[in-house]
């Protein structure tokens, strides 16, 4: 079809959805950008545009709904027994090839104002190293335990794609095999103006947005990835956020625990900080697993107390989650909902308050009737980057690793005052969590001290 027809139909196209003003600057346009705006409006689907904003319209509430706490096990109740047994499970699991993890790395990072991808983020450690980094050694450490890499996939968005494979590549794959990790690049939405007008960032271009991480399953379908997974005999995929600096990417306990469980999915929670912290909340919601994002956590689900004066609904969502390959499967071509979120973007007529719409990962769970929960120790689990400042800053998530460590040497025997007040960072490579410290580590008198795998003898 030449440039003129489609030019053409599009227009009729874009008159049955009243959006015409997407050309209002075509004429103004060279032939190259023309035909790249051409090409954008034929990727939107309007149909489903014109349902999403009804949907902001019409606004429906979902009716009675009744909701109870999820049980949860406590990970330190325990015994060193049965971690160890898990631990091992885990182990093995891993290295028969059963496990791989999955970094959604395709937000857009606007709280903290950082421009590129958030994983090539350095939060200020002694060592300098990026999130992306202290994830690929992590998952080394494990490999190298068993011999073999855990499959690594990274999902990206259209807009950091290309930056985030450069980083990896700049960085020779953190010593990553590169057949091992699968990029993948996740679907996107158009923003809309208060009217449902599709907004555009320049006279050529639309105002895309990824659609949220709830669509990393479909996006790995579509790229080749769920096969992929397949071929290689995965069983497990351990899903987690870009943006934790002590994840404890495919933690072979949490591994081990969920498989004897055999629930079609895990996850990890933690204490809420307190009522209003902002992270999702794990509850029963009509009898299914489900979490209540902190956008939308009615003010008496927030404060209701038990008999004890607690809080009742208490475990934290911090996007560490399990999913059996079966169950990815079977939900993979679901519908999930859309959340609407308004935004202030950047347009072609300046910053403008915007509907942007998202999938969430979590609205996979109600699919399952029952789902693996394990409470964690917030300190040796969740340090989240998400604001330039203040509260769950590159600076408070720094300090929470930097104290992990010391805390790790402390447990592993080496004398208070070896130590000091000196900065320690332990290298993922030395150790995963806290194993394999020993006091010749800390002899020499660096401040600040990075231990690394070279000074291991
Ligand atoms: C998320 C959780 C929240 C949890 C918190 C813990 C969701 C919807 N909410 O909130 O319940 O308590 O983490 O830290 O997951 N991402 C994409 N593509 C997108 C949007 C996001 O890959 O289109 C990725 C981000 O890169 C990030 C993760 O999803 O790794 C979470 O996104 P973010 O917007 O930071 O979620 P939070 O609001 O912090």
């Amino acid at each position: 079809m030449n440039n003129q027809s489609k030019y053409e139909n599009i227009k009729n196209l874009l008159q049955k959805y009243k959006q015409e003003h997407l050309l209002n600057h075509y004429e103004s346009l060279s032939l190259h950008e023309q035909e790249s705006l051409l090409n954008e409006i034929q990727r939107i689907d309007f149909e489903k545009i014109v349902m999403l904003y009804n949907q902001i319209v019409n606004c429906n509430n979902d009716g009675e709904i009744e909701f109870k706490p999820l049980e949860a096990q406590n990970w330190g109740e325990l015994d060193k027994k049965q971690k160890e047994h898990f631990n091992a499970l885990g182990m093995d699991l891993i290295k028969n090839g059963k496990v791989a993890s999955l970094v959604v790395a395709g937000g857009q990072g606007s709280r903290l104002g950082c421009d590129g991808p958030k994983g090539t983020y350095n939060i200020g450690l002694p060592s300098q190293k990026s999130l992306f980094q202290l994830q690929a050694e992590r998952l080394i450490n494990l490999s190298n335990k068993v011999n073999r890499f855990i499959p690594w996939y990274v999902m990206t968005n259209p807009e950091n794609h290309e930056e985030t494979l450069y980083f990896f590549k700049k960085n020779r794959f953190f010593g990553y095999p590169q057949h091992e990790i699968f990029f993948f690049k996740q679907d996107v939405l158009p923003a809309l103006d208060m009217n449902g007008k599709i907004l555009m960032s320049s006279p050529s271009q639309i105002c895309f947005v990824p659609n949220g991480n709830g669509g990393c399953f479909s996006a790995l379908k579509r790229s080749g990835g769920l096969n992929d997974l397949k071929q290689r005999g995965v069983e497990w995929l351990f899903y987690y956020n870009v943006d934790n600096a002590l994840i404890k990417v495919a933690d072979p306990g949490f591994i081990g625990y969920s498989h004897v469980k055999g629930h079609p999915i895990a996850s990890k929670v933690i204490e809420k900080r307190n009522p209003d912290e902002k992270v999702g909340l794990f509850v029963l919601k009509n009898g299914r697993p489900s979490v209540i994002e902190y956008t939308e956590l009615p003010e008496n689900i927030k404060q209701q107390k038990n008999l004890s004066e607690q809080l009742l609904y208490n475990q934290a969502n911090i996007s560490i989650h399990l999913f059996h390959i079966n169950f990815i499967e079977k939900v993979v071509d679901c519908n999930l909902p859309y959340r609407v979120a308004k935004k202030s973007i950047k347009t072609i007529s300046g910053q403008v308050d915007a509907y942007k719409f998202e999938l969430f990962i979590f609205d996979l769970f109600p699919y399952s009737k029952s789902m693996t929960i394990i409470k964690v120790n917030r300190e040796e689990e969740f340090a989240p980057v998400k604001n330039k400042t203040g509260p769950d800053s590159p600076s408070t998530a720094k300090n929470l690793v930097l104290n992990l460590h010391r805390k790790w040497l402390l447990n592993a025997g080496i004398p208070e005052e070896l130590i000091d007040d000196r900065v320690i960072e332990i290298s993922p490579l030395v150790s995963y969590c806290g194993e394999g410290l020993s006091v010749d580590l800390v002899q020499n008198q660096l401040n600040p001290l990075v231990i690394e795998r070279s000074q291991i003898k």
